[in-house]
């Protein structure tokens, strides 16, 4: 049997994972939340979306400019070449060539944009799928009727 993960990094209250069918907010406010939605993207082969989210995520966090600039490169390098155009409508290449403008003088808001396109795509896209998906309605019986104690 393959483990669903989303029991368990970390486990969400039944009141937390039910409030995830409210909206895709809740889902991705929810530590336990971005986790299972995250193990569903990689049942759908789009994973790197989130994983692109949550680097853009910590890039704002970041004050250090040297890590700053470092953390945009490698953000550069990891996703952007995969999620343009293949996964993003990027609004006709503006995206692409503000993200490309924005590379000369990095900051921690360089992918602001690129990350708001992709919070879209995947509420508009994945995020209906993930709730009824058997990833989120098995955790939801899961947690419901836990099995009984040995
Ligand atoms: C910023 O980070 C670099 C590399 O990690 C480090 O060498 C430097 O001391 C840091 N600067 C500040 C102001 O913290």
């Amino acid at each position: 049997i393959e483990v669903n993960l989303c029991f368990l990094s970390p486990k969400p209250t039944l009141e937390d994972a039910r409030s995830w069918t409210i909206s895709f907010e809740k889902v991705m406010k929810s530590a336990a939340g971005r986790s299972c939605f995250r193990q569903f993207l990689r049942t759908e082969f789009s994973e790197e979306n989130m994983m692109f989210w949550l680097a853009c995520e910590e890039l704002k966090k970041e004050t250090n400019k040297t890590v700053v600039e470092e953390k945009v490169r490698q953000i550069y390098e990891d996703f952007i070449s995969i999620l343009s155009p293949k996964e993003v409508r990027w609004h006709h290449g503006r995206t692409e060539d503000l993200i490309n403008r924005n590379m000369l003088e990095p900051t921690s808001h360089t992918f602001d944009d690129a990350q708001q396109q992709i919070y879209t795509l995947m509420q508009r896209d994945s995020y209906p799928r993930f709730i009824n998906s058997a990833t989120y309605t098995d955790l939801l019986k899961g947690l419901e009727d836990p099995p009984p104690e040995p």
